[in-house]
């Protein structure tokens, strides 16, 4: 069984490591798309344009399923790709439904790429999800830059959430939803950061369980794709094959 994971950048090592984590047994392509990050401030049809192409070279690949590790490709571009393809396309969007579901009072930040924010997808989700109007959308597009550069100094992501954060009272919010998987790299700062009564939300288990339940569908027996294994990963940038995995690897460590 093999699965092709896509991000615009690093942000989708944070999916893929959750699947290595519960799935090691599947056979994985990691795909960044080096020359294109950030996908977040550019226009839909352009990103449209670098998903197609990433979608077409992992079906060449061979792959089984594909999963966009990605909240701004799947909200621009899910629907599309699965008109067009045969096989499983997993997309991600906020977790929206999940921070309001677990919470039923109180305000929900939702944190994500500008472009993520404006797409009818998104739209969509929070018309049908927060009837009683308790999320706030907030776009944080330079966490993508600092995540893609490593760059995690502690004292400047102090400086640079506060005043993000300085705009609300945060005693009015319960949750804030990491809502671009570039985000999640973030979550031990905000944890320091964040008064202790907001609860951080991402969406990376429940991808991986619908990966997972894509894949049982599929014929799989869980034991196949449970079972202890030294996980096959292979790391593409921009369509090159990486032989190299120590990149993979150190983002790996950082979740
Ligand atoms: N990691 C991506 C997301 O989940 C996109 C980041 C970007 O390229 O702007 O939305």
């Amino acid at each position: 069984m093999k699965v092709g994971i896509f991000d615009s950048g690093v942000g989708g090592i944070t999916v893929l490591k959750k699947a290595m984590e519960y799935l090691p047994a599947v056979d994985y392509i990691y795909y960044t798309d080096n020359l294109h990050v950030p996908y977040g401030t550019k226009p839909k049809e352009e990103v449209y344009g670098y998903v197609k192409q990433i979608v077409d070279f992992l079906i060449k690949e061979g792959v089984d399923v594909i999963v966009i590790a990605c909240n701004t490709a799947t909200c621009i571009a899910v629907q599309r790709l699965r008109e067009q393809t045969q096989i499983p396309i997993i997309g991600m969007e906020p977790a929206v439904k999940l921070a309001l579901d677990d919470n039923i009072e109180g305000k929900i930040l939702v944190t994500a790429t500008p472009l993520t924010l404006t797409t009818d997808k998104y739209k969509n989700l929070v018309e049908h999800t927060d009837t009683n109007h308790r999320t706030v959308s907030l776009p944080l597009p330079e966490l993508v830059q600092f995540a893609e550069e490593r760059d995690f100094n502690e004292e400047k992501l102090c400086a640079y959430f506060a005043e993000k954060f300085s705009q609300y009272d945060l005693n009015e919010f319960r949750g804030i939803v990491l809502g671009c998987t570039h985000f999640v790299y973030f979550r031990k700062y905000l944890e320091k950061i964040l008064p202790a009564h907001m609860k951080i939300y991402d969406g990376n288990d429940g991808t991986v369980r619908h990966l997972r339940e894509c894949l049982l569908l599929n014929d799989k027996p869980i034991k196949d794709l449970q079972q202890k294994a030294t996980t096959h990963v292979e790391f593409y940038y921009s369509g090159k094959k990486c032989e190299s995995l120590d990149i993979l690897e150190s983002y790996l460590k950082l979740v």
